[in-house]
Order: C-alpha cells, then structure tokens, then sequence
C-alpha cells in the first residue's frame, strides 16, 4: 500500500477540529438554536457567536449522504480522505440561514405553502444590488433546479432530435439535460492557449449556430472558470439573433468570482434585442451551498418567451428550501463576501502549491467559479493511463477512459476524489477538475495527498 494511502480519514478530521456530523447528530451547537427559537412571525434576533464566519473549521459532511463525500468514499472506499468533486461547498451554512430554518421549524406544520411576492423581490433585489441589473419581480419563474428551468426550455424551444450549441468544456449536466429533452450536442470547443487560457471560437460558434434552436451559456463557465466579457457576450448574442438561436444563460456560479475579476450578466448587455433573445438561470443554492434545498429560477425580458417556457415547467417547490433561499438572498451577503475572500486564498494556495509540487500537473487560476481545472495530460503519459483505459475498454469496460484512470490513480494512492475531464464535453480530456470550497486543512491535505503520490509515481 502507498504510504499516502495510510493516511486515516477520521484522525484527520479529528487532529483539524472537526464538528462531526453536526447535520446528523444534532449537537450543542444545533440545539443552542433550537433553544432559542419561537414561532416563525415575528422573527426574534438571535445573539450569534462571533466566530461564526470559521471558514477553517473542518466540517465532517460523512454519513449525511452527501455526493461529495459518501458518494466518494462508495465508488472508491474509505481510504477517500478528500472529496473534492461535486460542485458544493464543505462550510458550515451561513448562521442566517440555520437560524431562519431552525425558527420555521420550530413551527411544527408543514401544510402548502403560500408563496408571497417577498420571495421573486428577494430574488429581483440580490440582482440589482450586487449587478446592478433591473429584473421585474413578475418575471422571476421558480423551479426546483437550473435543471429543471433549462430541460423546460429545451423542451419550449427545441424539439428532439435538434443540436443545441454549448462552449465546451463545459458542465457535464448539461449533458444529462440534452439526453432527458432527446436533443444532440453541437459542441464548440473553446480555443486554449500555451499558458491555459480559454477562448470561444466564433467562426466554429456561428457554423453550429445555423443548425441549432438553442445555445446553453455557461458564465461564469464551469468547469475552465471564464468569466465572459460584455465583448463576448455580445458577440455569442449577435450571431444567435441572427440566426434565431435562444440563448439560455446559466449564471449560477456567478457570485463566485476571483480578485481582479468581474462578472457580467447576460441580462445587463446594452443590446435590447440581444437580452430580448435569452433566459437567465440562477439561484442561490451555489452560493450558499443550498442545492439539496432544490430552488432555482429564471427570468426574462421577453415575456412571450418566459410564458412558453412557464407552460413546460412545473415547480413543487418546498417551504424549507423557500425559507432557505430567502434568508440567504436577504441576509446573507457578509458571509458570502467573506467567504470570496477565503475562497480567492484557496485559489492562489493551489495554484502555488500545483506549480511547486505537481509535476506534470499544470493550472491556471480561473477567473470564476471555486472550481481548479487541471492539465494533467503529461501525468497521465507518465502512468500510462491512456495504455491502461484501452486495454480495461478491450476487456469490456466500454466507459473507461484516461481521465478516468488517472481519477481511480489518484483516488487510490491518495485519498483524494477528482471528477475526470472528459465528463466535460469536447477538450476536457487530459484535464481533471478540483473542487476547492473546503476548509484550508482539506485543500492543503488534499494536495499534500497527491504531491506525495506523484512524487511516487
Ligand atoms: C453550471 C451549472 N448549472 C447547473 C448546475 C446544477 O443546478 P441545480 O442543482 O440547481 O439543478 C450546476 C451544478 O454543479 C452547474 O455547475
């Protein structure tokens, strides 16, 4: 066994201070809130700890049938010491949102709920205070997911068996979306340069455009963390007026954005026609790690389109993830904006350490999202993953490929969970993607984990 697979997930977490399984257990700290709860009208102030921003303690998530961790540690046992996969964060919730789930919760009836215009103006306020965009609250559709909102425009606007165009590489749910409307992807891969940088190819955008009913835009792009200028948001915007294409704008890593960067909505581009021709697709579930709490929306200036799309989607939405979502859109700013100052330091940690430490592991900081996207292409000529995934497909396993044998080397030797590149469309093999919205112990562990495996190599 490699010395990194020694490694104990459990004495780990309990040497870094972890709050174990706090979600599960209910402990002190869950119960101090309950204690202090009443009936959800009228909402009584809560004293919080100040320490209640402690983005570095290690929040044990194991057992609470989480994808980041469970879902780890069954694909790959319990050797998993870092999940550092699936887009959702390892912090504890910001305090307003526990304590507004644990006061409605303190009202014990769960019938239907009625939802009040506070919800879409929460939604409508969030846009304009911190984009500056001017979003009617009568436009704000909810759903239980961007998923859902996009599989129901796709269902509006393109029939099974059309292309819809993506840049890619780009979130590989967008694939599952395409397979569940029985619509085919017209992958446009983006242009990368020497140093990691990506660009979109227009004259490959424009020829797919021709053919296609809808473009998903994915911004900031998840998984190579471009953050699109108003330059090439317009010009994507242009070429698909013209050729009748309906922009879908996937903004729901938008609040993730590094030092030095911005982020520019769809919905804030000059150009009437241009933001006449699309949808916007967000929520709060990226930004405040609510995505079991299944709310999402989107919103349009073109009511026809927001009508057509509102007819293909139905919304069961639940009380918690409402209250959830509110709190956090209403109050939940300082901890976010802390939290991007932590999450920035994640970044440049990595980005140092994979230079220092990582042979044959390149990355470039990416300007949004809390996502690293690694070249890994010579490390996988250097085990030969390319030799090992063609001689696994020849003996029968025809899904295996090299991202994903450098993913199980990885995973194995030291402990740590990467999700493989080519989950991301066209480009994205050669390439791992890491997840770093955790505790500083579990980025710094993780990498320490995979420099010594590398060094082993
Ligand atoms: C770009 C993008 N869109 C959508 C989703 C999923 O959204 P939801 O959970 O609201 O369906 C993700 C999750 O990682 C994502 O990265």
């Amino acid at each position: 066994m490699p010395k990194t697979q020694r490694f104990s997930r459990r004495n780990f977490l309990r040497r870094a201070g972890s709050t174990a399984l706090v979600g599960v257990a209910g402990t002190a700290g869950a119960s101090r809130l309950v204690a202090h709860t009443a009936a959800p009208h009228p909402r009584p102030l809560l004293a919080l700890p100040s320490d209640d921003y402690d983005f570095n303690e290690v929040y044990d998530r194991v057992g609470t049938d989480s994808v980041r961790w469970d879902r780890a540690i069954d694909q790959f046992g319990d050797n998993i010491v870092a999940g550092m996969g699936v887009a959702d964060m390892d912090f504890r919730a910001a305090p307003c949102i526990t304590q507004a789930l644990a006061e409605r919760c303190a009202h014990e009836n769960w019938g239907y709920m009625h939802r009040p215009a506070a919800y879409a103006e929460a939604v409508a306020e969030w846009e304009h205070r911190r984009y500056g965009v001017e979003v009617d609250p009568s436009t704000v559709v909810f759903t239980t997911g961007v998923h859902p909102g996009l599989i129901g425009a796709l269902h509006t606007f393109s029939p099974p068996g059309t292309s819809v165009v993506l840049n890619t590489p780009t979130y590989s749910g967008f694939y599952t979306d395409l397979r569940f409307t029985r619509t085919v992807t017209s992958d446009n891969p983006m242009i990368v340069d020497a140093g990691g940088r990506y660009s979109i190819d227009f004259d490959d955008f424009e020829r797919r455009a021709r053919r296609c009913n809808t473009f998903i835009l994915c911004n900031p792009q998840n998984p190579t963390g471009n953050c699109w200028s108003a330059e090439d948001l317009t010009r994507m915007g242009e070429i698909c007026l013209k050729h009748r294409v309906v922009v879908l704008a996937d903004e729901i890593h938008r609040d993730f954005v590094t030092k030095g960067s911005t982020f520019t909505p769809f919905a804030s581009l000059p150009d009437r026609d241009i933001v006449d021709n699309s949808l916007t697709f967000s929520s709060a579930s990226k930004s405040f790690s609510l995505a079991a709490m299944k709310v999402a929306w989107f919103h349009s200036t073109n009511r026809d389109l927001l009508e057509r799309v509102k007819s293909n989607t139905r919304a069961d939405l639940s009380t918690l993830g409402m209250v959830a979502t509110r709190a956090a859109l209403t109050e939940g700013a300082p901890w976010l904006d802390d939290l991007l100052a932590y999450l920035d330091a994640n970044h440049d940690y990595a980005q140092a350490f994979i230079r220092d430490n990582l042979p044959g592991i390149r990355h470039r900081k990416g300007q949004g999202t809390y996502l690293a996207w690694l070249n890994v292409r010579d490390f996988a000529d250097r085990i030969g993953a390319r030799e090992t995934a063609a001689r696994e497909v020849a003996e029968g396993d025809a899904d295996m490929n090299a991202e994903k044998v450098v993913q199980r080397w990885f995973a194995e030797r030291s402990g740590v969970f990467l999700n493989p590149g080519s989950n991301y469309g066209t480009g994205g093999d050669g390439y791992m993607r890491m997840n770093l919205a955790s505790p500083r112990a579990i980025v710094e562990r993780a990498l320490d984990n995979m420099a010594a495996a590398v060094s082993e190599a």
